[in-house]
């Protein structure tokens, strides 16, 4: 079993202010991910402009002041949770053209966080499905938060990455972003950046803490996920979705360029 993470860099026009689908990417992608003829795969896809721009605006997982602010936050994650069950929806669309059952997961629905981690969450219905051949997908969604005084947080596909990852112990984790892995600095603002084959901590890595985008931590929060995989056992690798058929070649098991996280 394999367990996929499209980026919302890749499905998505990240960049946008309002939700805007990069169409090209997306039916392309749902090609390579049929053809790559997976026996079992979980995918969980990241929110991009669908998400981030709204999280920020409601300031989600943030301390609740007063009433209002509550009935303000409240309303905020309903538009967020439609938001990114609307791109959910367009990703599966596309993979049942290309004739591939998937069945949406949304983490809104079975999973509950503390201080923004995950508390609970009942895997049965994710194995249930898998066994059908199914192919479950979840994304980087809202949930409720037990700490009463943020009461629900954002939860980034990264971190629920680690999660199923570690429920599932599948063969391979596969992370398809805009990037060609990850680089000793961010690789969009620094051209002299060098790709880094393998890491196996996060030391000598700078991200950009400032990232005003992506709220859940963009490629620092990701480093730390998977960093934290290791010690389950499971290795990952990070891969360019964007250049046309190097994911179809990850998913068959083929060695492409990338990053991947290993313990040394
Ligand atoms: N050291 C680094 N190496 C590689 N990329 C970096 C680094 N530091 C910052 N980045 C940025 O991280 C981005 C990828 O993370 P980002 O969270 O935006 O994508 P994603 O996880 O695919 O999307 P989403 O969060 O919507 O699912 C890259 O586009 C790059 O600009
Ligand atoms: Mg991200």
């Amino acid at each position: 079993m394999k367990i996929l993470k499209l980026g919302g860099s890749v499905i998505t026009k990240k960049d946008e202010q309002t939700p805007t689908i990069n169409y090209e990417n997306l039916r392309r992608i749902a090609g390579e991910i049929a053809e790559s003829n997976q026996s079992q795969l979980v995918i969980v896809h990241g929110a991009g402009s669908y998400g981030h721009p709204y999280a920020r605006e409601y300031r989600i997982g943030e301390k609740i002041e007063n009433p209002q602010d509550l009935n303000r936050k409240m309303l905020g994650f309903s538009k967020i949770h439609q938001s990114v069950n609307e791109l959910n929806s367009l990703l599966c669309e596309e993979l049942a053209n290309q004739g591939l059952p998937t069945i949406p997961l949304p983490p809104s629905a079975f999973i509950t966080t503390r201080n923004k981690r995950i508390d609970k969450a009942d895997t049965i219905i994710i194995h249930k499905y898998l066994k059908k051949g199914f192919i479950p997908v979840l994304y980087g969604d809202v949930v409720l938060d037990e700490n009463e005084s943020i009461q629900m947080a954002v939860l980034s596909g990264d971190q629920v990455i680690k999660f199923v990852a570690g429920k599932l112990q599948p063969e391979r984790v596969i992370l398809a972003t805009d990037v060609d892995g990850i680089y000793n600095k961010n690789p969009k603002k620094y051209p002299e950046a060098m790709l880094l084959e393998t890491i196996s901590s996060a030391e000598q890595i700078e991200t950009d803490k400032g990232n005003i985008v992506d709220v859940t931590g963009g490629m620092g929060g990701k480093i730390k996920e998977l960093i934290s995989l290791l010690d389950l056992g499971i290795e990952s690798e990070i891969i360019n979705a964007n250049q046309k058929g190097l994911l179809k070649k990850a998913l068959k098991g083929e060695k492409v360029r990338g990053t991947t996280i290993k313990r040394k």
